[in-house]
């Protein structure tokens, strides 16, 4: 395989960086420059819950981040812990604290689905799948569609939906076919060279496996990575992707495939708000974006665990 570029990166922080080279005739276009330098924070898996001090936790969090200079917040899902396996008054409680505490932000928000996002996925949470908020409908009674697109200064962000609630009320991670043919569409008529920036809650390229306590087959479906990310890579590869945000794991990690950077944003609630998990704490990630591409810092905004499970 013959040694062609690697996309220079720079980052702060624990987690994995690793790499895999480009061949030759995997050559992407030139791409075009940043049109102007700006700032954005992501902010993910914040799993708001009444419990373990979860609240507190995100307005200090969210107070943080309301001093950042940056332009706006993407949201990369699971807001609240847990609508999947719950009553409709308990997610309807949550996502009600959710958005009160959201107001703390005071910059406009772009929200990612995860998850913990989707009401009564599973059968155990009681819920009918005929009722009107089942699944994606309580997300997007809150925050909108699930998967669409915006551009700031000359950037195009593309959220993508990662959530496949499957048959057997269960979910895994999948670009669905609906969105695959809509992101096609989209990618058709951007001018060679326009700089993209992705959004995705379950990773579709991640090391996790490697150093994670489960194994892949703890799970029915496929839950830590996209099921198609091969479909989505080929698809994002002759573009410019100066990189892809991703949550769902709560580890921050750099992973370089495809000479796009794939970036895990820890989660703000670490450890589902019991400490630090796998070596990444409690914390956001300032996203600056210039001419050399992206540079993340992720911030730790001082909260402590008080789960006597982790004193
Ligand atoms: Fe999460």
């Amino acid at each position: 395989m013959t040694l062609l570029s690697r996309r220079k990166i720079l980052s702060g922080g624990a987690g994995i960086v690793a790499a895999s080279w480009v061949d030759s005739t995997m050559a992407r276009p030139a791409a075009a420059a940043v049109p102007e330098s700006f700032s954005f924070l992501f902010i993910t898996d914040t799993h708001l819950q009444p419990e373990l001090d979860a609240q507190k936790g995100c307005r200090m969090c969210f107070r943080a981040a309301a001093r950042e200079k940056a332009d706006f917040v993407l949201q990369g899902g699971d807001h609240v812990f847990d609508a999947m396996d719950v009553s409709l008054e308990r997610a309807n409680r949550i996502l009600d604290l959710y958005e009160m505490t959201e107001q703390e932000i005071g910059k406009k928000i772009y929200h990612t689905v995860g998850n913990h996002d989707c009401f009564g996925v599973y059968a155990s949470s009681g819920a009918s799948v005929n009722d009107p908020e089942f699944g994606k409908n309580y997300f997007r009674r809150a925050f909108g569609e699930t998967y669409y697109a915006f551009v700031h200064k000359g950037v195009h962000f593309i959220v993508l939906d990662s959530v496949n609630i499957t048959p057997d009320r269960d979910y895994e991670g999948r670009i669905d076919a609906q969105q695959v043919a809509w992101l096609k569409n989209y990618l058709s008529v951007l001018p060679a060279g326009t700089p993209l920036i992705i959004s995705t809650h379950i990773p579709l390229v991640t090391a996790f496996y490697t150093y994670a306590d489960e194994s892949p087959s703890a799970f029915k479906h496929q839950a830590m990575s996209t099921v198609n990310t091969r479909e989505i890579i080929d698809l994002l590869h002759p573009h410019n992707v100066l990189a892809v945000f991703q949550g769902h794991t709560h580890v921050l990690e750099r992973v370089i495939s495809h000479d796009i950077p794939f970036i895990t944003g820890g989660a703000v609630s670490g450890n589902w708000w019991q400490g630090t998990h796998l070596g990444t704490p409690e914390g956001y990630m300032v996203v600056h974006v210039d001419s050399t591409g992206v540079r993340t810092d992720y911030k730790t905004y001082g909260f402590k665990s008080t789960d006597p499970k982790n004193t």
